[in-house]
């Protein structure tokens, strides 16, 4: 059995990068968990499902065809044949997710299939639950946090780049209305894990929280 990192945190906290980062320098697989959630969205979506009608969000999720594989050191996975990957991202997917991510069974279905991936090798895995629920036995847990503020800016910014028109503010009431209903749900909320390592990025370039990551595992690994 492979290890697990697992890198917890609010949106915006720069889970992604340090985890793409970690990965890359560790040889471990990227393993970015909130695409599952997502995912589940999508395929609800596409199929004219009402994302708020749970009972149909389940059964779409458990007739739909899912395949996990390993592509350049990034876990992947198909629903039905496909790989959505930018449909994820989409605005519609984006605002549905938190409240498809709060229904129990859904977390149960991903949860068991992220457990699975450790068949694969050793995983660096982001979200918001890997230190609490998915590996709690493991060694290796971080809590990256940062500032409201400058997580909005950087999802921003981040949106902008992608080519999207969106506002700043409207980006920072979205990410404070997705980090209340994930730290208030009752299934999984985000909370720090018992024993993870926290880390305020706020002040911190990328580098230097990757090396952090990286320093706290090494000897290990
Ligand atoms: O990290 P992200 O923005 O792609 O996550 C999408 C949604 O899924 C977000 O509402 C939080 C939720 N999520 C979760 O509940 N548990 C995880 N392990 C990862 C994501």
């Amino acid at each position: 059995m492979g290890k697990a990192i697992a890198i917890d945190g609010p949106s915006a906290s720069g889970k992604s990068s340090v985890s793409k980062g970690v990965a890359a320098a560790l040889g471990f697989i990227y393993v970015d968990s909130g695409a599952l959630y997502r995912g589940v969205t999508w395929q609800a979506i596409r199929k004219g499902v009402d994302t708020k009608d749970a009972a149909a969000v389940l059964e779409s999720m458990l007739n739909a065809e899912w395949d996990f594989f390993v592509q350049e050191g990034a876990s992947v996975f198909s629903i039905d044949g496909e790989v959505p990957v930018q449909e994820l991202r989409e605005k519609d997917v984006r605002e549905a997710v938190a409240d498809v991510a709060a229904l129990p069974e859904v977390r149960k279905f991903v949860v068991e299939n992220l457990q699975a991936l450790e068949n694969f090798g050793s995983v660096v895995m982001e979200g918001r639950d890997i230190g609490t629920v998915v590996f709690p036995e493991s060694p290796y847990k971080f809590y990256l946090d940062a500032d409201p503020e400058e997580r909005a800016m950087r999802r921003y910014r981040e949106l902008v780049a992608a080519g999207e028109d969106e506002k700043a503010h409207e980006v920072m009431e979205s990410l404070k209305k997705r980090d209340q209903i994930d730290a208030t749900r009752k299934a999984d909320p985000l909370v720090v894990a018992p024993g993870a390592q926290v880390i305020d990025s706020t002040a911190m370039n990328l580098e230097e929280v990757i090396q952090a990551v990286i320093n706290a595992v090494k000897e290990d690994v």
